[in-house]
């Protein structure tokens, strides 16, 4: 059940915001009891962009730690998987490409399948390098999940990036055959193309989300996969934490075994620590939670871990990956949690400001006000062109 060459992950580094909004604060504008956020979603706080901070800079911020340990000898793709798209026909990898001084013989180009993207981009880097091992890929998930003010996806929105390289012979995680596939046309969280926060059905999108887990599972095991006894942990897509219990607790359901809360707890350990306090990162979700199992965990040498990745629309694909020995000596733990940590707490009417920004469409020169302390930012939208800065490299 492995690739004939091993590939996957060899190194990975997250980023996320300036700024956070506590669910107490929230809670405090709209009246609703905490608990539900707390307990009934699973989640704590958000991670809201400050305005000079979209999925470009998000995304430089994530990789430039790779670059910098591993530079930029072996790159020649650059996968950029994103829901929150900055422009309809530019890549946001190619501004990426330029603020890291990748090198111009490079390919480079985004995909996008609601929160599914990023997984489409590691299986492409996957094949990339089976076809050339000496060659490594530069796979990233962006995202700032945004919804309706007042409306009830509010409290799950959240930003952050994953960036990952790709590799022969992985230092991190090996990335095993098979995969369970699963696609199925259905309305549950979708973005037209004239609006800047998405639309949900709520009920209907937990739905979906669970037929895709019981689908791509049925298909995992129809192509020979582990048994679900293989696995020690299991890192799902996590909209809101406790969506990753409903998940886990189906899929024990399916495979007709006992579904007590602490099987759950147990599965799914160290795998929520992240997106609980970011929230939802969209493509980056499902491997925030590998950061966080990698980061938390005691040994996992040799186990097997399970992903669950799925993207509203949707579609779905569950995989195994081997945790490397020696893998520990390759983590971030440190810069994850500062970058978690460091983030400054806002008042829900900062959070409103930020939220209801929106630069006007006349081509004019709008500068942005300069906010994050992160190492890239958007200096301004000036003849309908985006222009970034590096103030520095990590
Ligand atoms: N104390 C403890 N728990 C409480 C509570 C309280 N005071 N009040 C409510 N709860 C519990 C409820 O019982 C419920 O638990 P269960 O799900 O176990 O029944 C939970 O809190 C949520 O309550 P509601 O269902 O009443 O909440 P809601 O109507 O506000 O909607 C939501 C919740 C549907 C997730 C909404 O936040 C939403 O639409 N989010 C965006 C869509 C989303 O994330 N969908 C997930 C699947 S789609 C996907 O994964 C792709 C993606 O990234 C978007």
């Amino acid at each position: 059940m492995t690739n004939t060459i091993s590939i996957g992950i060899h190194d990975l580094s997250l980023a996320t915001t300036q700024f956070v909004l506590p669910h107490t604060e929230l809670a405090g504008h709209n009246g609703t009891d905490v608990d539900k956020y707390h307990l009934g979603i699973g989640q704590r706080s958000m991670s809201v962009p400050a305005a000079d901070e979209d999925i470009v800079t998000l995304a430089a911020a994530a990789a430039a730690p790779i670059i910098s340990r591993h530079g930029t000898d072996q790159i020649r793709t650059v996968l950029l998987a994103t829901e929150s798209s900055v422009d309809q026909a530019k890549a946001a990898g190619v501004y990426v490409h330029s603020l890291l001084g990748l090198p111009s013989a490079a390919r480079v180009v985004e995909l996008k399948q609601a929160c599914y993207g990023a997984t489409a981009a590691l299986q492409m880097a996957i094949g990339l390098v089976h076809r050339d091992p000496s060659q490594r890929v530069l796979v990233i998930a962006s995202d700032v999940s945004k919804y309706d003010l007042d409306s009830p996806g509010e409290a799950t929105q959240g930003a952050a990036a994953v960036a990952m390289l790709i590799s022969a012979d992985p230092a991190v995680v090996r990335i095993d055959d098979p995969s369970g596939l699963f696609t199925a046309d259905v309305m549950d969280f979708w973005r037209p193309n004239y609006r800047d926060t998405a639309l949900v059905d709520g009920p209907e999108s937990v739905n979906a989300y669970l037929q895709a887990v019981e689908g791509a599972w049925k298909d995992y095991t129809e192509q020979g996969g582990h048994a679900l006894g293989d696995f020690s942990a299991f890192c799902y897509h996590q909209p809101f934490t406790k969506m990753a219990h409903k998940a886990h607790r189906h899929l024990l359901n399916t495979c007709s075994q006992d579904t007590d809360a602490d099987a759950v707890g147990r599965a799914l350990q160290h795998t929520t620590d992240y997106n609980a306090v970011i929230g939802n990162s969209y493509t980056a979700s499902v491997y925030l939670a590998l950061a966080s199992l990698l980061d938390h965990a005691d040994d996992l040498t040799g186990k097997t871990i399970a992903f669950l990745s799925y993207g509203s629309g949707s579609v779905a694909e569950f995989f195994a990956g081997s945790v490397v020995p020696g893998y520990r000596t390759h983590l971030r733990t440190a810069s994850h949690r500062e970058a978690i940590d460091s983030r400054r707490p806002i008042t829900y009417s900062e959070y409103r400001k930020l939220h209801e920004h929106s630069f006007p469409a006349d081509g004019g020169d709008h500068p942005v006000p300069e906010e994050t302390s992160g190492p890239y930012r958007l200096v301004s939208l000036t003849g309908h062109k985006r222009i970034y800065e590096a103030l520095r490299h990590p």
